[in-house]
């Protein structure tokens, strides 16, 4: 019996690519748009499949133990909150992640956050507007500008995403404070880096920049404590994920001076409800959870799945597991 790859739903404009390259392989493949359909819609799709890929659909308990012959998830993004990873690992099937596709995309929208802010981009529209009107320049509004050359840019985390930005930014003249307990001597050897602690990164830096997992230990790092530490001329700038900052503390501590502003691409709930209290601050950047995204990560990611199953047809084990216990013993790697 060929293998079977079902897709249960997906966000390109079609999928050409995928049924010419898996065809020639002789691997059956299908694919729905089952976003906003009922668990036994989906079930029905998905039965007989040896590979699922999802997206946004919901793979709960019941979906899997609807399955007759599934052994490998393959979820098209890095997060994998829609998927019940328990169940999957209680049937033994093995949850692959795409963490990598947009590394590069991620740490240039953070870059170009920390620029924005260093800049004052924001204001500047309005201020040649306002001039516009008036007939003469007047830059009270945009001013102080600081020279970013000899600022102090943290780094909160530095793996994949936070390592690129240090990297990419190295020649700028920047000095860096990176924090990331969890790093190597070995990584920061290869980096040519060292490490403070999180109160240091807070205190002295005039931009940090938030790279880390969200974990129970990095939730709400950015809070009323750690705010209340930061230099009234700073800026936060949050590419990575929501939860990681307090937005009610950060809007309440830029209103009152102590923090000049922020830059913000991902949220709590998303999108943020018209209540989030950042909307309408005018050095408050916001960005639609948009920093993965370029013409080239899309494709990458289209390429990165083909991959993996070519990996699978050929019993290697996933780039990235989220369960690794459950990979039979040959396919571990
Ligand atoms: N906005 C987007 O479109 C987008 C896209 C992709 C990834 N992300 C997010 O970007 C973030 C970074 O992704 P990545 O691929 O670089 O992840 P990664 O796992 O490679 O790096 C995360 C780093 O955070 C460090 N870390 C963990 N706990 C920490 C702590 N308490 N203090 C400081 N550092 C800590 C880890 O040691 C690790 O080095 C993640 O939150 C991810 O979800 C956002």
């Amino acid at each position: 019996m060929p293998i079977k790859v079902v897709v249960t739903d997906f966000i390109e404009p079609d999928l050409v690519r995928e049924t010419e390259e898996l065809g020639s392989k002789g691997i059956d493949f299908a694919f729905h748009q089952l976003k906003f359909q009922s668990p036994e819609t989906v079930i029905e799709a998905t039965r007989e499949a040896d590979v699922v890929v999802v997206n946004m659909v919901p793979i709960t308990e019941q979906v899997i133990q609807g399955w007759t012959r599934c052994k490998l998830v393959i979820r098209h993004g890095t997060g994998y909150d829609n998927v019940d990873t328990r169940s999957l690992t209680q049937a033994g099937i093995p949850l692959c992640y795409i963490p990598d596709y947009c590394t590069e995309e991620v740490a240039e929208q953070a870059i170009s956050l920390v620029m924005a802010c260093g800049r004052r981009l924001q204001r500047s529209s309005r201020v040649l507007k306002d001039s516009s009107a008036r007939g003469e320049w007047d830059f009270s509004e945009i001013t102080p500008i600081y020279r970013m050359a000899g600022r102090t840019l943290g780094i909160l985390g530095c793996g994949r995403i936070g390592s690129r930005v240090y990297l990419k930014l190295k020649n700028f003249g920047f000095r860096f404070l990176i924090c990331d307990p969890y790093l190597t001597e070995a990584r920061k050897q290869e980096l040519g880096i060292e490490t403070v602690d999180k109160e240091q990164l807070f205190r002295e830096s005039d931009f940090i920049s938030i790279h880390t997992l969200l974990t129970e230990e990095t939730r709400n790092i950015v809070n009323r404590e750690t705010l209340a530490l930061m230099k009234p001329t700073a800026y936060l700038i949050n590419t990575a994920r929501g939860p990681l900052l307090d937005p009610l503390a950060l809007a309440e501590a830029i209103k009152a001076g102590k923090l000049a502003g922020a830059a913000i691409d991902v949220y709590g709930k998303e999108p943020p409800e018209s209540t989030y209290p950042l909307f309408g601050l005018p050095d408050v950047i916001l960005t639609p959870h948009i920093s993965w995204y370029s013409e080239d990560s899309g494709w990458r990611i289209r390429e990165i799945i083909l991959l993996e199953i070519q990996r699978f047809t050929q019993g290697l084990p996933p780039r990235f597991v989220v369960n690794p216990e459950v990979l039979p013993t040959e396919r571990k790697g």
